[in-house]
């Protein structure tokens, strides 16, 4: 082959290859540029590879041209590959791009609803006491809501609370008072519940909503929370119950001048029986909060333990009282209205 037509050769490879380089967008373009020029059978490659069976004049002006290619071409490649990289990652970057000067989004934050509040504090100030919480059943018996507690049926008593029937389960033929039910219109059923099952000495707290059929108006609604307190010993007193009642208050409300009062009421379940009142320090009013008194002894039978060895006290007093005392909330209703503008407020 001629000097001449063999320059041509180069010239027109160096053309193809810088010019193939010039378009490559990736690098899967420019490693196949590679193999074409310089791979094993590339085009450049071949003209190497023939150098050998060339005069030595002409090898030597061939060979130096060629290699000077191949490393004009080499260089070329590294360039685009290095250009490439970085166009790559420009490109990612961008996208994973963050500004971190944005205004974070504002978490939205539950409330909790004051009943929850209350009876958060309650337990915690019961239990630093020595009160364990328990809990019962809202769909009740009519033995364990009435009868055990010495509430028997045409007891005129049970006009103290209306009560709402379930239906009978049509199923079962006949049911009796063990069976009945109703919707717990107190607490103190678990006072027969938890004794039934545990041995005395004891003290516990059983918060519940109860239900009660009557008309609502701003301190009264057919819904509400109690919490029940029972505590039995062998020598568990009134003055006891009075200490642990106004402890837990001036805690509750972090009012050390708070005031309780014990008036007498009657509860069929207790004996004596009171009407718990308390007046904050900065209050004029007295205020109803509860019911107490010293557990029946016909209670203690109804669990089958012995009188003369057992006695305590119970109370019952209303979380909503309480709350709308604490949280100076005006009508007992708002609490089961679902008003947010109402909850958000705690
Ligand atoms: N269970 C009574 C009520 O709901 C309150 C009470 C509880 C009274 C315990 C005395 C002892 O009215």
């Amino acid at each position: 082959m001629s000097k001449k037509s063999q320059m041509d050769i180069f010239q027109s490879l160096r053309k193809d290859v810088f010019g193939a380089l010039e378009e490559a967008a990736d690098f899967d373009a420019i490693l196949k540029i590679e193999a074409e020029s310089l791979g094993k059978s590339g085009r450049l490659t071949n003209i190497l590879k023939s150098l050998k069976d060339m005069p030595s004049a002409e090898r030597l002006v061939i060979g130096s041209t060629a290699n000077a290619l191949k490393k004009e071409i080499e260089e070329k490649m590294k360039e685009k590959k290095e250009e490439i990289g970085k166009k790559i990652k420009t490109e990612a970057d961008k996208a994973e791009w963050v500004d971190v000067s944005i205004p974070g989004k504002k978490i939205k934050r539950g409330h909790l609803h004051p009943i929850s509040r209350i009876l958060d504090e309650t337990s915690a100030i019961f239990e630093s006491m020595g009160f364990e919480m328990v809990e019962g059943p809202e769909a009740e018996t009519e033995y364990y809501n009435f009868d055990a507690l010495a509430i028997p049926k045409n007891h005129p008593a049970r006009d103290m609370w209306d009560t709402f029937w379930l239906k009978e389960p049509k199923d079962q033929i006949s049911l009796n008072d063990r069976s009945k039910l109703l919707l717990r219109t107190h607490t103190s059923p678990n006072q027969i519940r938890y004794m039934e099952k545990h041995q005395p000495p004891l003290r516990i707290i059983v918060p519940g909503r109860c239900f009660r059929y009557e008309a609502t108006d701003a301190t009264h609604d057919f819904q509400f929370y109690q919490l029940e307190g029972l505590m039995i010993g062998e020598k568990t007193n009134l003055a006891e119950l009075k200490g642990a009642i106004e402890l837990f208050f001036k805690l509750l409300f972090k009012d050390k001048n708070l005031q309780i009062r014990f008036r007498p009421g009657y509860f069929p379940f207790v004996e004596p029986g009171v009407e718990v009142d308390i007046k904050l320090s900065q209050s004029l009013e007295w205020l109803e909060i509860a019911g107490a008194g010293m557990v029946h002894p016909s209670v203690i039978k109804a669990v089958k333990l012995n009188p003369n060895q057992w006695q305590g006290f119970a109370f019952g007093m209303g979380l909503d009282r309480i709350a709308m005392l604490k949280y100076k909330i005006n009508d007992i209703r708002l609490f089961y209205s679902g008003d947010l503008r109402f909850i958000n407020q705690f």
